[in-house]
């Protein structure tokens, strides 16, 4: 059986969601958080050490202001109001991206990120602003200045994600089979999971038949 430390998710759907109960998509987002708190809540249960979870992609600034705006206002009331809780739970929360948002939320993120960076339970790698390739740009760059050598370790230690194992699973919810510039370095031996259900009907009960399965599937790594 596989172990699994790390579990990566897209996590899509929350839009058509809310526009499929004819109320808005901001509502689906709403819903969705609802989503995130089962699924950190089983990743413990499973004794998982690691949840990435891609919220706000480079791309995602493409959308309209009213929903940038929402989604922004969804994470800082989340902070505000629960992170004495993950941190009691001794969940650590750790951002991947570039931290560039209005200095407000850019100081919460700050204040959650190290009032959480000793606790060991479960690390909750939050994708925010987060895009692969600028990720990939940015470490070849680190290198070149550096004058450091360009192997796949040193890539990878100038990473966002440096420390930490790649993902063992890569769940997508929301019925579209694409990485949207999520973790493409990471994810290269990754076990792939598409899941139709939009995001906010993703349950404890889909995500635990997703790990069963991979903890029976046989992983080869190029050896046979
Ligand atoms: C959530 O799903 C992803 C985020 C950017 C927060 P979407 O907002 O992409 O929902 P769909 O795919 O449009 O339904
Ligand atoms: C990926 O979903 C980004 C997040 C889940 C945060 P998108 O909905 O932005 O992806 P595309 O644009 O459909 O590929
Ligand atoms: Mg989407």
């Amino acid at each position: 059986m596989n172990p699994i430390k790390h579990v990566a998710i897209i996590m899509d759907g929350n839009g058509r969601w809310g526009t499929s109960k004819k109320k808005s998509r901001n509502f689906g987002h709403k819903q969705g958080l609802k989503t995130v708190e089962k699924i950190i809540k089983e990743s413990i249960k499973n004794k998982i050490k690691y949840l990435t979870l891609y919220a706000f992609s480079t791309e995602n600034w493409k959308r309209p202001k009213n929903e940038i705006n929402y989604l922004f206002s969804l994470l800082h009331n989340f902070l505000t109001n629960k992170i004495d809780e993950l941190n009691k739970e001794k969940i650590r929360l750790f951002v991947i991206g570039k931290k560039k948002f209005s200095k407000k939320l850019n100081d919460l993120l700050k204040y959650s990120e190290k009032l959480t960076s000793k606790n060991k339970r479960l690390q909750i790698n939050l994708a925010l602003n987060y895009g692969s390739k600028s990720e990939i740009i940015n470490a070849l760059n680190k290198l070149k200045n550096k004058n450091l050598t360009v192997n796949a370790k040193n890539i990878s230690k100038n990473l966002y994600t440096k420390n930490i194992p790649d993902p063992d699973i890569l769940i997508r919810t929301g019925n579209r089979k694409r990485l949207s510039n999520f973790l493409l370095w990471q994810l290269a031996y990754s076990e792939i999971f598409f899941e139709n259900k939009l995001w906010p009907d993703f349950n404890e009960k889909d995500y635990n038949k997703i790990l069963k399965k991979f903890k029976n599937t046989k992983r080869n790594f190029g050896k046979i």
